[in-house]
């Protein structure tokens, strides 16, 4: 039988509300169709993160990949986060959920400056941010994320190491980990860096109770006045166990969204709310998941040759080893 599409209403908002009624039911029905699975970034719009079949850091996100029995992966997330799921998961398809979705601070650093950068450090072995191309990747030792950056620095008992490509993450490193010299790229997170620390102090002058949580990503400043340093997963465990009913949320905007929506009896605010946005992390909508489930295409698929993907899966397990 023909089905009509329901009678447009004079209310943009209820408008909006079945369009994405419908795409939801769509997405879900592709799913099915092609055994897929949709991993989603903390930073991802809301209701992209509400369709996803799991949601977190991109620790726990590579984790899941790597297990993951579906035959299609949907990252929503950034460029380097697909990729990494590609290295974990070879044999699956995977797509972003919005093929233009990249990362500033992954393009900071090329495999040809980590190979000078080598150069310039004979012997000294270098830990990438899981934040870096595969190319960069496979130039590298042992991979890290933001969850577990002190622990693998810990773990290799160097007496140096070269952090790339995150200045800041690096400097977190080394006040963590004072008997190992840390030496850094100078890349930086641009949407991180646009928080400001006199935005701290005032709320915090606001609601002197707040617990101030901070992605090490933060500048140095924000990161001092932190009563907690982790990886987006972690802020949201360490703010969802808490006591505390008010937070200030270092970090992109999507996580405070989450927590906000997670416990609407507390309050969660962010610093220079507007410029905590990163772009890249808000260009995934439920249409470009739906159409990507739906066309498959395949020139949008991440794709990695074989040897590089051999160097640079090597960081990778070595890191899960290590610190999984
Ligand atoms: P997490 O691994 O903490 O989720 O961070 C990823 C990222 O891109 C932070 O900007
Ligand atoms: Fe990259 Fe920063 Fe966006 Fe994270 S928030 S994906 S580091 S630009």
């Amino acid at each position: 039988m023909l089905q009509t599409a329901p009678a447009l209403s004079a209310d943009p908002k209820l408008n909006r509300e079945r369009r994405l009624a419908e795409l939801k039911q769509e997405i879900q029905e592709l799913k099915q169709l092609r055994n897929a699975v949709i991993l989603s970034h903390l930073y991802e719009r809301l209701e992209v993160q509400n369709i996803a079949d799991h949601l977190g850091d991109s620790l726990g996100l590579s984790q899941v990949a790597a297990k993951t029995d579906a035959d299609v992966i949907i990252f929503c997330g950034v460029h380097f986060m697909a990729e990494t799921a590609k290295l974990l998961s070879p044999q699956k398809k995977v797509f972003l959920g919005n093929r233009n979705a990249g990362c500033p601070m992954a393009d900071m650093i090329t495999r040809d400056d980590l190979i000078r950068f080598k150069a310039d450090h004979p012997g000294v072995p270098v830990v990438a941010y899981v934040n870096t191309s595969a190319e960069v990747k496979a130039e590298s030792d042992v991979c890290c994320t933001s969850a577990n950056a002190v622990g693998v620095v810990r773990a290799l008992q160097a007496p140096k190491i070269l952090c790339v490509p995150d200045q800041h993450l690096a400097k977190y490193i080394q006040s963590q980990v004072p008997e190992v010299e840390v030496i850094c790229w100078n890349g930086f997170c641009p949407t991180h860096l646009r928080m400001h620390v006199e935005d701290v102090i005032t709320l915090k002058k606001q609601y002197p109770e707040a617990l101030v949580l901070a992605h090490p990503e933060c500048d140095d400043p924000i990161k001092d006045l932190a009563d907690f340093i982790g990886s987006t997963t972690k802020i949201r465990e360490t703010a969802l166990k808490s006591d505390q009913r008010v937070f200030i949320v270092c970090t992109e905007d999507g996580v405070r969204q989450r927590l906000a929506d997670d416990c609407p009896d507390k309050l969660f605010l962010t610093p220079t709310q507007a410029c905590a946005v990163c772009p890249n992390m808000k260009l995934t909508r439920l249409e470009n998941i739906r159409n990507t489930l739906l066309n498959m295409p395949v020139e949008e698929e991440i794709i990695i040759p074989e040897n590089l993907a051999i160097k640079a899966r090597r960081t990778l397990d070595l890191m899960m080893e290590i610190h999984g």
